[in-house]
């Protein structure tokens, strides 16, 4: 009987261990291949994302900028999304819109890079599971942005703030100054198999 015990004890320690993560770690090929392939993803999508955003503020104010905002109104996002076999999202500690809330892991990579806010922020990528590769890269305020996540009377004119408000009731992504980090992107890639 006390053998028995025993061997249950060593099935208990062996499941426990095994069940607790022991995740392949990515190879350096890989992280540097994920790194490239998410900063590449997101450089595209900033890049279409501010020129519409600067055209758009030009010829209809915020009213019609703001349309343009959500990540979601840009088809390059769906054909990079597509052609990466990823899941593209911008999300912060301070969020304008509930869907973009981020989740436990994305909370950890906002914490880390927030606690280092002073020195340089560099992407990185981790395993999320054995399937799923997480991209993490911080984004920060630049002048365009202060007019709808800066400070409320004095970047933020009132008829801004008020479509903001109607459209987001629970907005949390103001008062920012220049070059404050505002949040991250993160990329999910499926892991290709090898
Ligand atoms: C015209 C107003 C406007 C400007 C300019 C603007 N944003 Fe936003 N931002 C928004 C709106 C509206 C949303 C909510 C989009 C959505 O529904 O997903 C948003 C959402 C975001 C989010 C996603 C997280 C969240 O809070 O929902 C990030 C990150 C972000 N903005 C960063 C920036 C940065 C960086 C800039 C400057 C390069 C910028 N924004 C410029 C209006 C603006």
């Amino acid at each position: 009987m006390r053998e028995l015990k025993y061997l249950y004890a060593i099935i208990a320690l062996f499941l426990i261990s095994c069940g607790q993560g022991n995740l392949p770690s990515l190879t350096v090929e890989e992280q540097s291949e994920y790194i490239r392939k998410g900063n590449f993803i997101s450089d595209t999508v900033f890049k279409t994302f501010s020129f519409h955003l600067q055209n758009s503020m030009k010829t209809g104010g915020v009213e019609e900028a703001v349309r343009y905002c959500n990540l979601a109104a840009y088809p390059i996002t769906d054909s990079l999304s597509e052609k990466y076999n990823a899941v593209i999202k911008r999300t912060s500690l301070k969020i304008r819109n509930p869907l973009n809330r981020p989740d436990e892991d994305e909370l950890k990579a906002l914490e880390h890079y927030h606690s280092k806010q002073d020195t340089e922020l560099l992407p990185q990528v981790k395993l999320l599971d054995e399937k799923t590769i997480a991209y993490y890269a911080p984004i920060k305020i630049k002048p365009l942005c202060l007019n709808c996540h800066g400070i409320p009377d004095i970047h933020i004119m009132e008829t801004s703030a008020d479509i903001i408000k109607r459209l987001y009731p629970d907005d949390k992504a103001t008062g920012y100054q220049m070059d404050e980090l505002r949040g991250i992107w993160s990329i999910r890639f499926n892991r290709a198999v090898k």
